[in-house]
């Protein structure tokens, strides 16, 4: 059977960009942290639905390096959100047998509760394998890059012996495997400085949905139209390698 076969075109990594929920909160006259609010309904969906569907890595884009030039006063709402989330859903979490990763959390403005909640949840989760939920937040694409980069140069790699594979050795997880399918929400269509190496040959899914009103549903839409993409990885398709899987 060829790549396109049960099971093998479920991705293997999902990762959403997860925008839009200050226009969500602005159609509805609110202000824009009612939509911050609003997205844990959605982000405990996704996870759900990622889990059901066998997704065994799945990655939420939840605040970048460059969110820290909002007013003061959304992100440290933000950092309350994001606390509290994590507290309440830590033992489902567990319970479901998900292994919680964060990229990112190394700011000084980061408040030390959450980072304290952060590795807790990590140390809780660590054995874990069912799923693998990374959080990237405080997360920079641009930065990573940089930081394996200066990690290179301090283990003394010599330049004959940088390649993609030792590269990606320096990033955060080096086991995450690369991105399959990234959903960015909201009809925005752009990067955003995330996950820059891992999504290097990602399918890309932009509904028009804000993210508080996304739902399983859309997720199952997403998995649909990504089995219905042909992947290519710049080779031509053989009959042995008709359908989406990846290499
Ligand atoms: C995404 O929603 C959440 C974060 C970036 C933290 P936005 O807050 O970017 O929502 P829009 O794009 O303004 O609608
Ligand atoms: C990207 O969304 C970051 C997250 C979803 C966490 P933004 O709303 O910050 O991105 P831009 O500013 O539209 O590029
Ligand atoms: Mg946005």
């Amino acid at each position: 059977m060829g790549w396109g076969g049960v099971g093998l075109s479920v991705p293997r990594h999902v990762a959403c960009v997860m925008d839009g929920n200050g226009r969500w909160a602005r159609q509805r006259s609110l202000p824009r942290t009612a939509g911050h609010q609003a997205a844990e309904a959605a982000v405990i969906d996704v996870i759900e639905a990622a889990y059901t569907a066998g997704v065994r890595w799945l990655s939420l884009y939840a605040f970048s390096t460059e969110n820290w030039r909002r007013p003061g006063d959304e992100v440290d709402f933000i950092m309350r959100l994001v606390r509290r989330t994590l507290r309440k859903h830590a033992p489902s979490l567990y319970a479901r047998g998900i292994r919680c990763r964060f990229l990112g959390v190394n700011d000084p403005r980061i408040p030390p509760s959450l980072a304290r909640d952060v590795t807790d949840l990590m140390e809780l989760t660590g054995g874990n394998r069912r799923m693998t939920l990374t959080v990237a937040f405080d997360h920079g694409g641009r930065r990573d890059i940089v930081e394996a980069a200066r990690s290179l140069i301090r283990a003394g790699v010599p330049a004959d012996q940088v390649t993609e594979e030792s590269f990606a050795g320096h990033l955060p997880y080096p086991d995450t495997p690369d991105v399959d399918l990234v959903i960015r929400t909201s009809g925005e269509q752009r990067i955003s400085n995330f996950m820059l190496w891992q999504v290097a040959y990602a399918e890309w899914i932009f509904p028009r949905v804000l993210w508080p009103d996304f739902r399983a549903e859309h997720f199952w839409e997403c998995l649909d139209a990504y089995r219905r993409r042909e992947r290519r990885f710049g080779d031509v398709l053989t009959p042995t390698t008709t359908g989406n899987g990846a290499p």
